[in-house]
């Protein structure tokens, strides 16, 4: 099969696509034909050599989730049939024509998505609906979501609106935050300033999602209202952070660490399941949708990722595999 493989740590050329062999099936694994893959920011970490791929996944193969058709079952596979149209995030080996999977993790596709739509959905709706969980957010709440055109913060503000809560937004550029507000955002806030826009209109939140970490610590902490939760699912910003523990002692505040991969099986496939019993019937119906912002095939992987690393997309990049 063709796959883009990482022939060694460093700058997008050295993806290349070449022939490997296809991975086969056995006990309850599912092997699937991908039609679309999409990226996200933890390929160019695994690209530069800063997150390797966990046991069991192919180490040289990135790609974090797909769209695709199952295409042989294993033995001990009880639900799943070749022909099924699925999704799904997995630990690696998305940027491939196949891939393999235990059929807990892979999904069945609502109808109204084609392939390269969904290809934009599992990891950042999951991402983003997992953390709301772990936030323990519920109705009538009001949610900040940083960097509100990533992909992950683009699922997080339709999340937001479709489960009863009031959103908030930040981005670097006044685009992304006109883009989120068709999405549904209630609140769009400059990057630059949003620490004192809310401070000066006397608003907080209860829960943070934060892709940018310690250059937003302090004033995530000053933007939480009482029992206020932050959870951390990205760094961009920078990892090493002083901050002012009263604040949370004060205001009973929870900071929750979150990451996705590197999750043991069993958590994905609760992740997975609660995405496929809460996510899935709101993309059937139209409440939520993915966001593409554009596609490449699968050979163009290199400059697919050039363009990530351009902080231009607002939603997901997506590579088509096979037509
Ligand atoms: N923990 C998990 O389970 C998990 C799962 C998936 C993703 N993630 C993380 O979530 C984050 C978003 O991922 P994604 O795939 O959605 O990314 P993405 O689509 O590439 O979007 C990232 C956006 O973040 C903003 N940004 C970049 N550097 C920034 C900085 N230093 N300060 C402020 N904003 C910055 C940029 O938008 P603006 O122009 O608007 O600033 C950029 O477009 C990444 O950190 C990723 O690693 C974590």
């Amino acid at each position: 099969m063709r796959a883009i493989v990482i022939t060694r740590p460093g700058d997008a050329d050295v993806l290349q696509l070449r022939d490997v062999p296809r991975p086969e099936p056995v006990a309850d694994l599912v092997r699937i034909r991908v039609h679309a893959t999409a990226l996200n920011r933890a390929d160019l970490l695994q690209r530069r050599g800063g997150y390797p791929a966990p046991f069991g996944v192919p180490a040289d193969i990135p790609g974090l989730e797909f769209a695709g058709e199952i295409d042989a079952v294993g033995p001990l596979v009880v639900t799943l049939r070749p022909g099924q149209r699925v999704f799904g995030i997995v630990g690696g080996g998305a940027y491939a024509e196949y891939l393999i999977t235990t059929e807990r993790m892979a999904v069945t596709i609502p109808d109204n998505l084609d392939w390269l739509q969904a290809a934009a959905v599992p990891e950042v709706f999951m991402t983003a609906h997992d953390a709301l969980r772990q936030a323990h957010f519920v109705a009538g709440e009001r949610v900040l979501v940083h960097a509100v055109g990533s992909g992950v913060g683009t699922a997080a503000v339709q999340l937001v609106r479709a489960l009863g809560g009031t959103s908030y937004g930040t981005a670097r550029s006044p685009e992304k935050l006109t883009g989120a507000r068709d999405l549904g955002l209630d609140v769009g806030l400059a990057a630059a300033t949003w620490s004192d826009e809310l401070a000066a209109s006397n608003q907080q939140v209860d829960v943070i999602l934060d892709f940018v970490g310690s250059s937003y610590l302090g004033a995530n902490l000053n933007a939480l209202a009482p029992r206020g939760r932050l959870v951390l699912i990205g760094l961009l910003g920078g990892a090493t952070a002083e901050v002012d523990l009263s604040v949370i002692q004060r205001k009973r505040l929870q900071i929750i660490g979150t990451v996705l991969r590197s999750r043991p099986l069993e958590e994905k496939i609760v992740v997975t399941q609660a995405f496929a019993k809460q996510v899935v019937p709101l993309l059937a119906r139209g409440a939520v949708r993915p966001v593409l912002h554009r596609v490449f095939d699968l050979q163009a992987a290199a400059a697919a990722q050039q363009y990530m690393e351009q902080n231009a997309n607002f939603g997901k990049i997506v590579l088509r595999v096979t037509a």
